[in-house]
């Protein structure tokens, strides 16, 4: 892997609006620098692109108050007035949807292809919360007594603060910050230290919108400091966090000292059930889409292939013919399918999976080493006879590595499926839609797609049970992990009855 230096890596990110590259935080409105800073890197070259600030407590408490006190202002802005300015957002992601996405494969290394689809997938959070921005609607609630009238309404919670990871650098912040601030809410975000530029050029774009200062800020830097005022600040209602599960219990453990309220969303273990009767092409051509987008770097990637022995063998041989078709490299390269692992961190991990699975009497079909590219890369891999208490099925892979165990029955698959702490996703292939249908019910995921490997959308709530995670991301559901519900119990003066009969008579008469 060269080491490409930082102009380098500037030049062949070829923005349009090279002013889209920002190396300073954002708060209050005010571009911020600090004095230590932290570079970041093409993980797929290993070259510098350029630094950010490396930010802590006091500058984290710093955006906290600029968001306290932006509050009565935003929230004082009308739905549709909120909905108007989050919706010039989206606009301009779109306009600038090509340097948002060559910005995104530098720092995180997906291909380009990749990256274009999740500025579509970021910035349609934004338009579907521009739109659900109008929809708080409360309740009536008819009262407990003749002269008691309650009504129900949606508050904002108020101040936000956000941690998001590096595996989706704008979807992950646009999912949460566009609900917060149709909301009425006001943010303060900290995206990974590997990925900041993404949330620098978001920021710059909502303020191009007309978010105003303090509404949303983003703050640099190492995650403990800040978050230990994220989690501990008493000015903070609302912490939400994406990422490891380890990290999300720990954090969310010390935001109750103030009560805050908390979403999570955590790893998963996705099984990959293929029946007996499934669609081998199309149970393929999804384990493809799960297992190897983003370099099988995301949450909801099909971690364990439980595959009947009826269709064993003709799905390890399409998958691994699909998997070795895909062509490894730069994700600014145009013919590149798979990028590479974020870090060597990542590349370890998935070497330590492989090592322990073929241990245990797994072989591979392809791949399992890493690539001629040289780290973090690694070769798209297809591994049979895994056994179920592997790594690979026991632990989040997080690298484009596909373990398949043989099952005798769906009982065994569900089974073995539900054996595992997380819940986020779940996947069944099958051509009966009623085994498929009954196959679902039975797996305790918060999501499952049936014959299909994508299920994120803006339109569909996102998130886990067990300890995946808490809370729902996206869809009209997403709006109210912002909003607090406020009981109105009113009493009305006794009135004579007669009285509104007598107005009758005459609205009658008249
Ligand atoms: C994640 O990996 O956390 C998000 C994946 C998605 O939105 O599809």
């Amino acid at each position: 892997m060269a080491n490409a230096g930082a102009s380098h890596e500037r030049a062949r990110l070829a923005l349009s609006r090279p002013d889209l590259l920002i190396t300073r935080a954002y708060i209050d409105g005010a571009w911020i620098d600090g004095e230590r800073r932290i570079g970041v890197r093409n993980p797929a070259t290993g070259g510098e692109i350029a630094s950010t600030p490396d930010l802590g407590g006091a500058e984290a408490a710093h955006a906290v108050a600029a968001a306290e006190a932006a509050l009565p202002g935003w929230r004082a802005h009308s739905a549709k007035e909120r909905a108007a300015i989050l919706r010039r957002w989206f606009e301009l992601m779109l306009a600038h949807k090509e340097d948002l996405a060559r910005l995104m494969t530098t720092e995180q290394g997906k291909p380009l292809a990749e990256a274009r689809a999740e500025i579509a997938y970021a910035g349609a959070f934004i338009e579907w919360f521009a739109e659900e921005a109008k929809r708080g609607y409360g309740d009536i609630i008819p009262g407990h007594a003749r002269d008691a009238r309650i009504w129900v309404d949606r508050r904002p919670v108020g101040v936000v603060a956000a941690i998001t990871p590096w595996n989706f650098p704008a979807a992950m912040i646009t999912r949460k910050v566009a609900p917060a601030l149709a909301a009425g809410c006001t943010v303060v975000l900290k995206p990974s230290e590997l990925t900041p530029f993404s949330a620098l050029a978001l920021a710059a774009l909502s303020a191009e919108a007309g978010v105003p200062a303090g509404v949303f800020n983003v703050v640099t830097g190492a995650p403990q400091a800040i978050g230990e005022v994220f989690v501990s600040d008493p000015r903070i209602a609302k912490f939400t966090f994406t990422g490891s599960t380890a990290v999300g219990k720990m954090l969310a453990a010390r935001c109750m000292d103030t009560v805050k309220r908390v979403s999570l969303e955590l790893g998963g273990n996705a099984p990959f059930i293929v029946c007996a009767d499934a669609d081998i092409e199309a149970a393929v051509a999804g384990a493809i889409a799960s297992k190897f987008r983003n370099t099988g770097q995301t949450c909801v990637c099909a971690n364990r292939f439980l595959v009947h022995e009826a269709a064993y063998d003709a799905f390890a041989e399409g998958l691994a013919e699909r998997a070795h078709a895909l062509r490894v490299g730069d994700g600014l390269a145009a013919e590149t399918d798979q990028g590479p692992l974020i870090d060597r961190r990542a590349l370890a991990k998935v070497e330590a999976h492989v090592a322990d699975a073929l241990q245990r009497g797994a072989r591979a079909l392809t791949g399992a080493a890493a690539h001629a590219a040289g780290a973090p890369f690694y070769q798209p891999s297809v591994l049979v006879d895994v056994d179920a208490n592997a790594l690979l099925c026991r632990e989040e892979t997080f690298g484009p590595v596909a373990g398949l165990v043989r099952v005798s029955d769906d009982a065994e698959a569900v089974a073995l499926a539900n054996a595992s702490r997380a819940g986020l996703a779940s996947y069944v292939f099958s051509r009966d839609f009623s085994r498929a249908h009954r196959i679902s019910e039975a797996l305790e995921y918060g999501m499952v797609g049936l014959n299909t490997g994508l299920i994120s959308t803006e339109v569909a709530p996102f998130g886990g049970c067990k300890e995946s995670g808490i809370g729902r991301e996206g869809s009209r559901y997403g709006l109210a992990e912002f909003q607090e519900l406020r009981t109105v119990c009113a009493a009305l003066d006794e009135v004579p009855l007669r009285a509104y009969s007598a107005l009758n008579a005459i609205g009658t008469v008249t």
